[in-house]
């Protein structure tokens, strides 16, 4: 069902994969609210993804770019600008990957180039859009940016690595970010920190099972999946929100606030039964 909420809008998707992405659900559901859009990713996102067949549903040009690259986001904001007929209403920022991860390289024992890849691609990244975008002043007044957070940011997870340190940053450059954007340009920056979600990069994460049920046993209203955070991020791209801004906004079915639940509880006395069950076998 389609409220219009975006209706007129122009937006910029980064971060659309596959079908299991949470900027493909943002996507689309952007699309469904009447925004027009364009879409982006890297060259092998594009090669190995489905993003194609998001962007003939949306209707949307797809513009190839390493987030990394200040050069590469400035073509996006300027091809954007182009293609929509005018400045952009809302950006999404839902990119992350780390080698550490990928390469199983555990946080007592990090490669460090890896690690200067993280925080490049998972959180400087969204520095480098937000410059780019302010200095060709490519985002319209009560424009709205979200980029996409994990609670590791404020908690230990077990296997969520170095992660945890580019999402810190992310949240803190929302802040910085969105301090001088607000002041300066009545626009709002804002991260969603999200429930842990089957995707591709979700799937990295170690564990990734275990959490997932963890999560929705300790979550009151269960997990977050990926559809429900795009009905989240459309209603902040909205104007009904003009004036939230820098802030960390969790999107967890209450996880972030729970310490422990009735049906984590069972799991664990149902172990510590077979802990104790073992031990008298001993
Ligand atoms: N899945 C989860 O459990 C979960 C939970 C909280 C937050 N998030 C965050 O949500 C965001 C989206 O992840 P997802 O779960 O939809 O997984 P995904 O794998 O579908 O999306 C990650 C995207 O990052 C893109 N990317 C990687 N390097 C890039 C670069 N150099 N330039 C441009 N794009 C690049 C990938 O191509 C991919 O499209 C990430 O920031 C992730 O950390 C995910």
């Amino acid at each position: 069902m389609s409220y219009n909420l975006l209706k007129g809008k122009r937006g910029i998707i980064f971060g659309a994969l596959d079908n299991k992405s949470i900027a493909w659900k943002v996507a689309e559901k952007a699309f469904e609210e009447g925004a027009s859009i364009t879409l982006s990713n890297t060259a092998t996102a594009i090669r190995f993804g489905q993003i194609d067949e998001l962007a003939e549903n949306c209707n949307a040009e797809i513009i190839i770019a390493d987030a990394t690259k200040t050069e590469d986001l400035s073509h996006v904001f300027e091809r954007s600008m182009e293609v929509l007929g005018g400045k952009i209403d809302f950006v999404l920022h839902s990119i992350g990957m780390s080698l550490n991860v990928r390469k199983k390289r555990v946080y007592s024992d990090l490669d460090y180039n890896f690690l200067n890849k993280t925080l490049d691609i998972s959180a400087v990244s969204f520095h480098k859009m937000l410059q780019v975008a302010y200095k060709m002043d490519a985002i319209n007044e009560w424009g709205s940016v979200v980029a996409l957070s994990y609670i590791a940011a404020q908690r230990a997870l077990y296997g969520y690595n170095d992660m945890a340190d580019a999402k810190a940053l992310l949240e803190s450059i929302a802040r910085s970010f969105g301090y001088i954007y607000g002041r300066e340009r009545k626009i709002r920056i804002n991260t969603i920190s999200q429930s842990p979600t089957l995707t591709t990069a979700g799937s990295g994460v170690k564990g990734v099972g275990s959490l997932l049920d963890f999560t929705e046993r300790m979550s009151p209203l269960g997990n977050a999946d990926a559809q429900e955070c795009a009905n989240y991020c459309v209603t902040l791209f909205s104007d009904l929100t003009r004036k939230v801004t820098m802030q960390n906004l969790y999107h967890d079915g209450g996880f972030s606030n729970m310490g422990m639940s009735l049906r984590a509880m069972h799991v664990y006395d149902k172990n510590l039964e077979n802990i104790i069950d073992d031990e008298k076998k001993d």
